[in-house]
């Protein structure tokens, strides 16, 4: 059984109440004026100093507000509790008991929820400014690459022949035996043929160890007379080095004609290297070796930094090696269906990395292969 209250029994609670309103109010006084009136920003920054921005102090601020209205008028409050009790008054003095409780409601729940529903819209106001674009900024540029300094060489190399009438050849990386030596007139025992020298698949298909395969196809397939240049990926089994890797590039040039001559590749060769290196270039030919060539030479140029006096990149010597020539073996122009009687060419073989390391002045030739953007940015 709930025994009879008073009205006066609860009235000091009523003003209990009241008291911690006005007492903890003072902090939120101002948010029940207009958002944008300045006292109402003014009165934000000196109470809420610790936000960082206006934003953060105003959302801070009406969490906090959001924490006193669930206090002072939720349903666990102690005005919650009034209410329950405001039916066991006496009937008498109910009414009256009622509309004072009510009336508390009132007069602290509109000023809660007035401030409230401004620092709300402030809020909104400035998540909108905050996430506004600005269409006037520039915009963010795209990070530009470049081609690798061996595709930049290889290209500038394909120009000058295209420039002296000479097709491009794809060639294949993997190869029978007769396109990576048979037909190259490389014999059965050559040391070259060694599985410590070349890599084979499982299946016994050789990765070229040079571009010249490339001669073969190209005869094969245009006849002659053929007049082309093939550079690509060549493979061998070396321990990688400052100057070796087992992958590295080179070029390949073969023309076929009658009446071709050593002449002939000599002007060629030379033309290339001063149309490369600039009309001062001096090329020389030294006798050497190929099987499949006869007869066979290497050439070197003179050295592009010092002109040939002498210098680190040319260690002194003012000529640099470049790569090996000769004149086209009649067993190469004969595998490849081509009459050694009517026909004669020149080829040429040259490595772009190499020729790279050279112009760039690299001590490792790992580095073009190692993929660091910090190196090869160098090169744009
Ligand atoms: N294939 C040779 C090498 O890898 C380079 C070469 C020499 C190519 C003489 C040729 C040539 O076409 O005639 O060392």
């Amino acid at each position: 059984m709930t025994a009879e209250l008073n009205f006066e029994d609860l009235k000091p609670r009523v003003n209990a109440i009241q008291e911690v309103f006005q007492q903890k109010w003072e902090r939120f006084r101002y948010f029940v004026l207009d958002h944008s009136d300045p006292k109402f920003i003014e009165h934000l920054k000196a109470e809420w100093r610790s936000g960082d921005s206006l934003l953060d102090m105003a959302v801070e601020a009406k969490d906090e507000l959001e924490r006193l209205r669930i206090e002072l008028i939720g349903k666990k409050s102690e005005l919650a509790a009034l209410k329950k009790d405001v039916g066991r008054i006496r009937k008498e003095q109910r009414g009256i008991a009622g509309q004072a409780v009510n009336n508390l409601d009132i007069f602290i729940g509109n000023p809660l929820r007035d401030a409230e529903d401004q620092l709300q819209r402030l809020i909104n106001k400035l998540r909108t400014e905050s996430e506004r674009i600005d269409v006037t900024l520039p915009g963010r540029r795209p990070r530009r690459g470049h081609l690798h300094p061996i595709t930049m060489l290889r290209e500038r190399i394909e120009d000058i022949f295209v420039g002296l009438g000479y097709a491009i050849e794809d060639g294949r990386e993997i190869e029978t035996d007769f396109y990576n030596f048979d037909a190259l007139n490389i014999p059965e025992n050559h040391p070259a043929r060694a599985s410590q020298d070349t890599f084979y698949t499982t299946d016994g298909f050789a990765l070229r160890s040079q571009t010249s395969t490339v001669q073969i196809h190209a005869m094969q397939r245009r006849g002659a007379p053929v007049r082309m240049i093939a550079p690509g990926r060549v493979f061998r089994r070396d321990t990688p080095d400052p100057t070796h890797n087992p992958m590295f590039f080179q070029v390949e040039g073969l023309c076929v004609d009658r009446g071709i001559s050593m002449a002939h590749l000599k002007g060629t060769v030379a033309e290339f290297l001063r149309r490369m290196f600039g009309p001062e270039t001096v090329t020389r030919f030294r006798p050497s070796y190929f099987p499949f060539t006869e007869p066979s030479a290497e050439f070197d140029f003179s050295c592009f930094k010092c002109g040939g006096v002498g210098c680190r990149i040319c260690k002194n010597s003012g000529w640099i090696e470049l790569g090996g020539s000769g004149m086209v073996h009649p067993n190469v122009l004969r595998a490849a269906g081509v009459d050694p009687d009517v026909y004669s060419g020149f080829a040429f073989g040259l490595g772009i990395d190499r020729m790279c390391n050279l112009m760039y002045g690299l001590d490792d030739i790992r580095l073009l292969f190692e993929n660091d953007v910090r190196f090869l940015e160098q090169f744009d």
